[in-house]
């Protein structure tokens, strides 16, 4: 080989080394590449998650390249295919809107990557597994603490965003919970409305909309997460209702924990994330080696799910918070 042959094909490694910075061309079993598409990290967990998940698969010997669609599902798609023609092994995806993953998810399979449905069901054959926590149990202890908190009145509801099959969930077991109360006559249900996208800001407006519609004559607001919990109690707080109106949301993110201190939010749930990361990290990398799952399974719509327990929070438990490294006493003020 002459000396020009020995720097050109340096070059052309170097190059090629430079081009796949972030993620090693050829993935092996023994070092397996996870690629982790993620809906929207705007949502705090979201970024949770990923640290968790990315510190879980790297103590496994894993390397994994995360990509966040920023709430659009075309962008989503477009990631994943990027991802599949840089031949990960393992695909852990937390979809923006399930149904519009259906045929990249074939492709996936097609060159063999297990997928992994993360938190939010896909229903697709092509799922190998999906991991989550038990959402309608969720929704169930939403409804259940807003009926402890009121317990008679006058209730909005607001849902999660129409693509994510949770939103679907929660909003179920919330009205299972409040049924036997709606059914006596206890409570009545003034409407409902879903938050597109989750975003805080449409459940601003939409809280503001139905407040000045009911002329303040809205005794709880059934909220499905935190950040539209947020929303809703910056609209009570512009009426100097905050506090008075009962609250419900899910996260544990670090506002709400502060405002259920404050007393401006009834309750959110605590969903372990280290949890669902870790084991989803354990279960992608096991797939990947061909090794047995030692795990209770359920079928949930035909596919494989391992369902983990959820923990509503109020006032009186927030100290689970601390115990379990999530935030400091500093952190939450407590
Ligand atoms: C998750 C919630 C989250 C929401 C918005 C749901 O699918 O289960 O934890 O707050 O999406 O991102």
């Amino acid at each position: 080989m002459s000396r020009f042959t020995v720097r050109r094909t340096l070059l052309a490694v170097l190059a090629a080394t430079a081009a796949c910075a972030s993620l090693p061309a050829f993935a092996s079993k023994e070092k397996p590449v996870i690629g982790f598409s993620i809906d929207d990290l705007r949502v705090e967990r979201w970024a949770r998650d990923r640290d968790f998940f990315i510190e879980a698969a790297k103590g496994l010997g894993a390397e994994v390249s995360v990509q966040s669609a920023d709430g659009d599902s075309a962008k989503q798609v477009a990631q994943i295919e990027n991802l599949i023609s840089k031949k990960v092994d393992a695909l852990v995806i937390v979809p923006k809107d399930g149904p519009t993953l259906i045929n990249v998810l074939k492709e996936a399979k097609k060159a063999g990557i297990k997928i992994i449905s993360y938190d939010r069901l896909i229903k697709s054959p092509d799922v190998d597994i999906y991991i989550s926590f038990d959402n309608e149990r969720v929704g169930f202890m939403q409804g259940e603490s807003l009926m402890k908190a009121l317990p008679k009145g006058n209730v909005y509801v607001l849902s999660g965003d129409p693509g994510d099959n949770n939103a679907k969930l929660f909003k179920a077991g919330a009205m299972k919970a409040m049924e036997p109360s709606i059914k006596k006559g206890d409570i009545k249900i003034l409407g409902e409305q879903a938050v597109v996208d989750w975003l805080p800001a449409n459940a601003l407006k939409i809280a503001e909309n139905v407040l000045t519609q009911f002329n303040n004559k809205i005794d709880g607001f059934l909220a499905p997460n935190d950040g539209t919990a947020g929303g809703v109690i910056q609209a009570l707080a512009g009426q100097k209702l905050a506090g008075k109106v009962p609250v419900t949301g899910q996260d544990a993110d670090l506002a709400a924990c502060k405002r259920v201190l404050a007393g401006t939010q009834t309750m959110t749930i605590y969903k372990s994330l280290k949890l669902i990361a870790t084991e989803s990290a354990k279960v992608s990398v096991a797939l990947v080696k061909g090794e047995k799952l030692n795990y209770k399974t359920v079928k949930v719509d035909n596919v494989e799910s391992i369902l983990l327990d959820p923990i509503a929070l109020t006032k009186a438990n927030m100290d689970i918070l601390v115990k379990d490294n999530f935030y400091t006493k500093e952190q939450l003020g407590m």
